[in-house]
């Protein structure tokens, strides 16, 4: 197995990278400097020369609101360059992971949204995922589709350190309490890419940590766990205007990694804990 992984200066790039040279992987990870996305011509050429047996594709443009103001980018690099992605595994016969979002449903409900469940996206950048789905499913047969959702981990900004920084500045904080999802831990999210790769497994899968709570849940438990007494006041949506709209509802179902006999995730507060040990030492050195 030689691995290619696409968004190595990301959240989760980076973690798949970790993991696959903890395992003895032959692996390689790039970024923009290496290629970019949109470009055909670059992806072809560099697929081409580096001859991966599979292609983690983690790169995307993520900034959701930026995207409302931006979607002719964000659907270039979600878009078009994951079909440029596809065409270059193609040719070099690799299998292919693309990692998806919650965000390609509709959010309405309160049940988890299953693997085959259709398509709603309620903004540019869950549109741009669905191009991205769009092109990996009708161009290719060897791929793994991982939708996960609140991501967070090492490399980047996320929900956590937010909250910590607010935390430490603030006596409380307004959080949204009326979107319900899972957060999910990078390195938790690699274990499960690196364990299904080896396999021909293929097909759709929904990854995140175990347990359903709002963002307002998730700040308390961050203010808890980081042992900060700043209050959190949870408040709906609507008082908290963002350019794109999200969807209340970010329930993904995990069935199906459980019928492809896929370990199960940890639970959000297992994983908390975890990346919070990750934050001291970081912030220690
Ligand atoms: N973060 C979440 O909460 C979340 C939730 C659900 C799904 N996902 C999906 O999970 C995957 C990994 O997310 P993440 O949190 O690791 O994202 P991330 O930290 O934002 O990393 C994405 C990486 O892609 C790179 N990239 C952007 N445009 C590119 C281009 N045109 N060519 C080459 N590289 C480009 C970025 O580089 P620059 O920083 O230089 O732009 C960045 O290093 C993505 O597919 C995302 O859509 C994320």
């Amino acid at each position: 197995m030689k691995v290619l992984v696409t968004g190595y200066a990301g959240q989760l790039g980076y973690e798949v990278v970790r993991l696959l040279e903890s395992r003895g992987v032959e692996c390689r990870g790039v970024d923009v400097a290496d290629f970019d996305l949109t470009d055909a011509a670059s992806v072809t050429k560099y697929i081409v020369e580096y001859q991966p047996t599979v292609v983690v594709h983690c790169a995307a443009y993520t900034n959701v609101d930026k995207a409302e103001s931006q979607p002719e980018i964000c659907t270039a690099v979600n878009g078009t360059g994951t079909v440029n992605i596809v065409r270059a595994a193609q040719r070099v016969g690799a299998k292919l992971v693309y990692i998806s979002t919650d965000y390609v449903f509709s959010g309405a409900g309160d049940q988890p949204f299953e693997v085959d469940d259709p398509y709603g996206p309620r903004n540019v950048y869950g549109m741009s995922k669905v191009q991205g789905e769009n092109a990996v499913r009708s161009l290719m047969t060897r791929y793994f589709i991982l939708r996960t959702s609140w991501v967070f981990g090492k490399n980047g900004k996320n929900f956590v350190r937010t909250m910590r920084r607010l935390g430490r500045e603030k006596k409380e904080l307004r959080v949204v309490c009326d979107q319900i999802g899972s957060p999910t831990y990078a390195k938790d999210l690699a274990r499960v890419i690196c364990d299904l790769i080896p396999t021909s497994k293929y097909g759709i899968y929904h990854v995140r940590n175990e347990g359903y709570l709002s963002w307002a849940d998730f700040a308390e438990m961050i203010m808890k766990k980081s042992g900060l007494s700043c209050r959190i006041i949870p408040v709906p949506s609507s008082e908290y205007p963002t350019p794109a709209r999200r969807p209340l509802n970010s329930r993904l179902s995990a069935e199906s990694l459980a019928q492809a006999g896929i370990a199960p995730m940890p639970t959000v507060e297992d994983a908390l804990e975890r990346y919070l040990v990750e934050l001291a030492a970081e912030e220690e050195a």
